[in-house]
């Protein structure tokens, strides 16, 4: 039975959260391996919208084992809110949740220093939810994991050191940061119910695939926002793409069976970086509108463009895709014409590569489609789709060099084509 990695082949927002839910119908198991609380996954059940933004995307499957890797950094606090949440709306998920002993915490003073270095002129536009600095001081070596969270001295000793090495950040800032006691005391609430879901998440996902589970490895953000392959420094701080995979579950490339990638029918982005396809528009707005394209964690609206080929070739590349599952089709619905970027002109000629070192300097070069008017949500088979929206799906098919699994013509699960699920069989 596959090990399955599902990545955004984009700047993340492709629509994991649906994506992901689907996959998992199948699944055992479901793995988040890297990010944090900056991601958002929307899912829709019947009429209800949820959005998860650390538990991986199949916890709505009652049977599926969450697993949140030691990729991952974790919120305490919003992993307990967000497990709250999900009981309200009858989604238990805390008995067959296991989180990494060794992801590493978001502690409040991630967040201060996320919010405060965004205020100054090197922004990014992150979430301002404490990723950045968090992952920073895992690589730095004093950052704190959840397995501390077991033992009040060792957690106080690393919350001390963490302070320590803050400190001279902090008071450049203009802020006095918290002490260790006001750290600990915020912890404290949490520290138990934490706890009580910790394990040793290496060996679990496995045992899962050597015992040939289903297994899912759900990515969050997307390729161009990779902290190595992305738009730097436009990026997130840790490594969206496959092989994060295999380092932030644990599992070894050689497990793998197959990678997914997701790309939206369009092209998103939310914080600041160069983005060649981007609309300024009135076209610009109405996808935004109809794809209600403002950010599920964050709320900010999102730029908008053009799909961009190039960028897709590079995600095939840099994620060894073996399928794409493309989402949101039918927020084109409506358009006279729809636009794709197919290659680059540079001052150095004309690529079909995505340049991704001197975006500043290339135009896309664009070709336009015919759009069509029908409603695409029923269709459940590329031949029940117009011919229009049929040409555009294998156009993208042909020139990403990648076979189309899925595409999405609506929010709902049912709306929904699938060519080809990788778990079936
Ligand atoms: P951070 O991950 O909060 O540090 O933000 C770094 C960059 O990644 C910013 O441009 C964010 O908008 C972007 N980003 C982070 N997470 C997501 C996501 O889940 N979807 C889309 N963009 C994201």
């Amino acid at each position: 039975m596959p090990a399955v990695v599902i990545v955004g082949a984009q700047w993340g927002d492709e629509g994991k959260g649906k994506i992901v839910d689907i996959f998992t119908e199948r699944a055992d198991m479901v793995v988040r391996y890297g990010g944090g609380p900056n991601a958002g996954h929307t899912l829709v059940v019947g009429d209800e919208k949820i959005v998860v933004r650390l538990v991986p995307s199949g916890v709505l499957r009652k049977d599926v084992t969450c697993v949140l890797g030691q990729g991952m950094v974790i919120d305490p606090k919003s992993l307990v809110s967000e497990l709250d949440d999900l009981e309200a709306r009858g989604v238990a998920a805390e008995g067959r949740l296991v989180v990494s002993d060794r992801a590493h915490a978001i502690l409040p003073y991630h967040v201060t220093i996320d919010g405060l270095r965004e205020q100054g002129k090197g922004a990014i536009g992150t979430t301002k939810r404490g990723v950045g600095p968090c992952y920073e001081d895992k690589v730095a070596r004093r950052g704190v994991t959840l397995g501390a969270f077991r033992d009040a001295a060792r957690l106080r000793e690393l919350v001390g050191r963490a302070l320590e090495g803050w400190a001279p950040m902090l008071a450049a800032l203009g802020d006095r940061g918290p002490t260790v006691d006001e750290v600990l005391e915020a912890i404290e609430p949490t520290r138990a119910r934490i706890v009580k879901m910790l394990a040793a998440t290496q060996p679990l996902v496995e045992r899962a695939i050597k015992d040939q589970k289903r297994v899912v490895l759900e990515g969050a953000q997307g390729t161009l926002l990779d902290v190595d392959h992305g738009t730097y420094p436009f990026v997130t701080s840790s490594t969206p793409t496959a092989g994060g995979a295999c380092v932030g579950a644990g599992v070894g490339p050689s497990r793998i069976d197959e990678v997914i990638g997701l790309v939206k029918a369009y092209t998103t982005r939310v914080g600041g970086g160069p983005f060649p396809t981007e609309l300024h528009d009135a076209v610009g707005d109405r996808i935004r509108k109809v794809g209600a394209e403002f950010g599920s964690v964050t709320g900010r609206p999102r730029r908008t463009g053009w799909l961009d080929l190039p960028a897709l070739r590079y995600a095939v590349s840099v994620n060894g895709l073996d399928g794409l599952a493309l989402t949101k089709l039918d927020v084109l619905t409506g358009l006279d014409e729809v636009k794709v970027c197919v290659a680059y002109d540079t001052p150095s000629g004309r690529t079909g590569d995505f340049p991704i070192d001197e975006l500043d300097r290339a135009t896309p070069v664009l070709e336009s489609f015919r759009g069509w008017n029908e409603e695409l949500g029923k269709a459940r088979s590329m031949a029940e789709l117009p011919a229009a929206a049929r040409d555009y799906l294998r156009f993208i098919e042909s020139e990403a060099g990648c076979p189309m699994v899925l595409a999405s013509i609506g929010p709902r699960r049912d709306e929904t084509i699938v060519l080809r699920d990788p778990f079936a069989g």
